[in-house]
């Protein structure tokens, strides 16, 4: 081969593993960029790793029983919404933008790669709200309040939690449980379903959660 020849097929082949290269390249930036951004606005209370933070009441994200189940949308919800009777601000699009909230996503996902969430179903649950009423304060109310306002668990009428659950994800939350905490898995049955219906019963709009939570702040200002 004469030096010319040599020099381009030197050039095509660089260029050929940089084209091959390019995507993984890409993908691991991403992570690294996601790892960053959960990093800053997350962790202090989820974890790095997301175990959870000693002493911070959050939720666990690296558990098997929500990375089962939880959508990408469903944690997408949940940082815009936060929580209102918990510990979690909202992140709107101003504090975190979609593209960086999907980087965000990923790497909650790359705590446990093995896990895919499955495919849940929009189904709708019917039931009973007042039998469930029942059920709800005869079983869950010792973990979750007696109205749901949390507890041993997470606040399960909580406005930022039922406005970014289905229903699908709260009966698939119950019959999974989540491993490792002392949420345990109930099997399927109407009594539950009439439970999801109560729980469902108790969610008000977003906007006025919002409002609400506006005028408790003022109230609590003014009685200073
Ligand atoms: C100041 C503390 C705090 C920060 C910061 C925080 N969270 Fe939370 N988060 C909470 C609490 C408290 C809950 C509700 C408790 C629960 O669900 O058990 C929660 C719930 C969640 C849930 C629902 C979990 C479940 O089990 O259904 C998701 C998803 C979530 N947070 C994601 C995030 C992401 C992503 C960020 C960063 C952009 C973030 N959180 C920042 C405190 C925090
Ligand atoms: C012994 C205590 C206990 C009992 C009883 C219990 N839970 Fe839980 N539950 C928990 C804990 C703790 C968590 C949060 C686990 C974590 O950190 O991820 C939880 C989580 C949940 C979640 C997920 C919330 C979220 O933010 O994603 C739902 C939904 C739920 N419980 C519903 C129920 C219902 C309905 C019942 C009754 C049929 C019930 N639980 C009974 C302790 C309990």
């Amino acid at each position: 081969m004469g030096t010319r020849k040599l020099i381009m097929f030197g050039g095509t082949a660089v260029l050929l593993v940089g084209i091959l290269l390019a995507p993984s390249l890409q993908a691991k930036g991403e992570l690294v960029r996601g790892h960053e951004l959960y990093k800053t606005n997350c962790a202090s209370c989820h974890g790095e790793d997301g175990k959870g933070v000693k002493g911070v009441k959050a939720a666990t994200l690296n558990n098997e029983g929500f990375l089962k189940i939880a959508s990408d949308d469903y944690i997408l919800k949940s940082m815009r919404a936060g929580r209102f009777n918990q510990n979690m601000t909202a992140f709107d699009h101003t504090k975190i933008p979609d593209e960086k909230a999907q980087l965000i996503i990923k790497n909650i996902r790359s705590f446990r790669p093995d896990i895919q969430p499955q495919d849940l179903k929009n189904e709708r649950i019917v039931g009973d709200p007042v039998k469930g009423e029942a059920y709800y304060k005869q079983v869950c109310a010792a973990c979750h309040g007696p109205n749901g306002e949390g507890g041993i668990g997470s606040s399960i009428t909580d406005p930022g939690f039922l406005n970014a659950a289905t229903d699908e994800f709260i009966l698939k939350s119950v019959t999974t449980g989540r491993p490792g905490t002392s949420m345990p898995a109930y099997p399927d049955t109407q009594e539950l379903r009439n439970t999801i219906s109560f729980l469902r019963s108790k969610q008000i709009p977003l906007d006025v959660a919002q409002e609400n939570a506006e005028k408790k702040k003022a109230e609590e200002k003014a009685a200073k």
